[in-house]
């Protein structure tokens, strides 16, 4: 008998352009193309994802006149976002206008948009379609977005520039401090606390999907349920569900053949994300905590994420002779085939969500040197939540580098930290089972999606 194909409907999915983004977006992607749906990305003229073999069932499809790379470099990271939803909001509009004339109006099921690429809201109205907002951080940092949205910028800051203020706890976000909020490196209060405002105003979309599982924040996603005025539907951690490789650096898998010499949970791996920096100074303090620690070290030192510095020109000879006999020196790592080998004991990191939830994914204990904005609500959580972390604040020294390395692989701390995030990896792992608190989740968003007019 001759077999009837069913048409898939279909979901757009809108990414920003910038890897801690992509990645959960195009897991997300594999998540609902699993349960039926295909998938067209829109993307713009920057950190386009390649349409690998891995894809290669998706659609993907660029926004004309959105900005591009030397667009990033000009403006910096806050600015750009801004910019690119003014530029995006009309363009966008064309794309889905152009979607719609080709696929039917009945064939799109929902357009899912990144919380930061709000410019797609006002078009899934005009064209009448269920949306969804997709926040690729933790829930409690959401959380924290929405209150910084209310606050008053000028008095804000008295309170931020106030030594003895940044170390009281923020009232109602016990245990995060002033100084643990989502603020950011990228760009003053007054522009984070405007992007804020225009990303959390989602009243008009019909949900809000969260890469997160109840066993991690229960109670935020609670007070999130109770004060967005949407469904919010919890389906992490994405990378155990669906895992979707879309690394926009080259991966290099030499370190791995390193990984396989070392002995078992002795490697610090050191990774700080994509957009992070290092200034020379605490480069410096790094090399050197990491050399008096005795333990082998696997690094990540991006091209461009030292300040004046090409790559690694700023370390001492001294330290390349230390590489050789202990350590190795990557521009980007295959991270989660590095988290899963045996050889390494703990993650020094920035403590973006992709991270923590990788290496919580892995029961691999952390070293926490947040950066800016929401990884700094995470290393908090990493401290005194989940107690699975060791929370380095203010100036770094040689020293502080060198104990902290060891509590984390040598001593019985590291061991309890160890177990304890070997038991939340076990909470991660069921969440996302068929019949686990994500997995259920996943399944109401889709069957709210096939059910027309319900959204
Ligand atoms: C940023 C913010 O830091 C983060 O908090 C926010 O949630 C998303 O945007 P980023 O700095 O890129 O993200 O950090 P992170 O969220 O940890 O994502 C980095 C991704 O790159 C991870 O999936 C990680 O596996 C991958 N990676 C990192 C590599 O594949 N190789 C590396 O060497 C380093």
């Amino acid at each position: 008998m001759e077999e009837k194909q069913v048409k898939r409907r279909m979901v757009v999915l809108v990414p920003v352009p910038a890897q801690g983004h992509v990645t959960p977006m195009m897991q997300l992607g594999k998540a609902l193309h699993l349960k039926g749906f295909s998938i067209t990305v829109v993307q713009t003229q920057y950190n386009r994802v390649s349409s690998s073999k891995d894809f290669s069932d998706f659609h993907f499809l660029t926004i004309p006149g959105s900005l591009t790379e030397s667009d990033f470099k000009n403006l910096g990271a806050l600015p750009f976002l801004l910019k690119l939803n003014q530029v995006c909001e009309a363009s966008f509009k064309q794309c889905l206008s152009q979607l719609l004339h080709e696929q039917g109006d009945d064939d799109i099921a929902c357009v899912v948009y990144d919380e930061y690429m709000y410019f797609s809201q006002p078009a899934a109205m005009e064209f009448q379609l269920p949306s969804a907002v997709f926040s690729t951080t933790s829930a409690t940092a959401l959380v924290c977005r929405s209150v910084l949205s209310k606050v008053n910028a000028a008095a804000f800051l008295i309170d931020m520039k106030d030594p003895e203020t940044q170390d009281k706890v923020f009232p109602g976000m016990d245990p995060l401090r002033y100084k643990d909020l989502p603020t950011s490196a990228f760009g003053p209060l007054e522009s984070i606390i405007k992007l804020y405002n225009n990303a959390v105003n989602i009243q008009t979309a019909s949900a809000v999907i969260i890469n997160s599982a109840s066993c991690l924040e229960s109670s935020s996603l609670a007070r999130l349920q109770r004060e967005l005025q949407v469904l919010v539907y919890p389906i992490g951690p994405l990378h155990i569900a669906a895992s979707a490789p879309s690394s926009l650096l080259e991966e290099d898998r030499s370190c791995v053949e390193w990984l396989n010499k070392q002995k078992s949970s002795s490697v610090i791996y050191i990774s700080l994300g994509s957009l992070a920096l290092t200034q020379t100074k605490e480069m410096l303090e790094m090399a050197w905590g990491l050399s008096n620690s005795n333990q082998p070290f696997l690094w990540v030192i991006r091209p461009g994420s030292v300040p004046g510095s090409e790559w690694t020109e700023s370390l001492p000879v001294e330290f390349s002779k230390l590489v050789l006999e202990r350590g190795y020196i990557v521009k980007w790592a295959p991270q989660m085939e590095v988290l899963r080998h045996p050889a390494v004991g703990g993650f020094w990191s920035h403590c973006g969500w992709n991270s923590t939830l990788e290496s919580i994914g892995e029961g691999v204990p952390m070293i926490c040197r947040p950066f800016t904005g929401d990884q700094r609500v995470n290393a908090r959580y990493l401290e005194s939540v989940w107690r699975i972390g060791v929370l380095l604040e203010g100036e770094l020294d040689k020293g502080t580098v060198e104990s902290s390395v060891k509590r984390l692989t040598v001593d019985e701390e590291g061991a309890d930290m160890r177990k304890r995030a070997i038991d939340l990896k076990e909470k991660l792992e069921a969440s996302v089972r068929s019949g686990g608190s994500s997995s259920s989740s996943l399944d109401d968003f889709v069957n709210s999606l096939k059910m027309k007019n319900s959204m």
